[in-house]
């Protein structure tokens, strides 16, 4: 009877400990561009009104003038191309659109990083959801933009 219970105790720590590790595991991105336009991932997943972790570093060498990148996280729905089209020409602002309609887009962004370069951040994806992500660096958005699904 006690190794039983001792038994039943042990699996329920093993799923508890399971679980919170699964939980902090789905809501930490690391995230990697490089100088060939492309993110080493387009495609992520986590949980709806809980706080996400990115990670992101630029693996690159090219300098940040020809090659810079960032990751911006774009509202579900949004239009990623006018989106980027819209960053191309907001250069004093690291290529993070100005005007409001654009702005109004954004859950959230990193710096925009040179070679070497790494950022984190935090957010909250509110609801569940497919939400774009790109990097506005101008004619980046083509190769390099993917999907954050929140659950
Ligand atoms: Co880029």
């Amino acid at each position: 009877m006690t190794s039983k219970i001792t038994t039943l105790l042990t699996l329920l720590f093993a799923s508890a400990a399971l679980a919170i590790g699964a939980h902090h595991e789905t809501n930490k991105i690391e995230i990697t561009g490089n100088d060939t336009m492309q993110f080493n991932s387009k495609a992520f997943t986590v949980q709806a009104g809980q706080e996400v972790t990115m990670v992101f570093k630029n693996i690159g060498k090219l300098p940040k003038a020809a090659m810079g990148h960032n990751v911006v996280i774009l509202k579900p729905g949004s239009n990623v191309a006018a989106f980027a089209t819209s960053a191309v020409g907001a250069v004093a602002n690291e290529y993070i659109p100005t005007d409001d309609a654009q702005k109004a887009l954004i859950i959230a962004h990193t710096k925009l990083l040179g070679p070497g370069e790494e950022d984190t951040i935090t957010f909250t994806l509110p609801e569940a959801g497919e939400y774009p992500f790109v990097c506005s660096f101008p004619g980046h958005f083509a190769l390099m933009q993917g999907i954050i699904t929140a659950k």
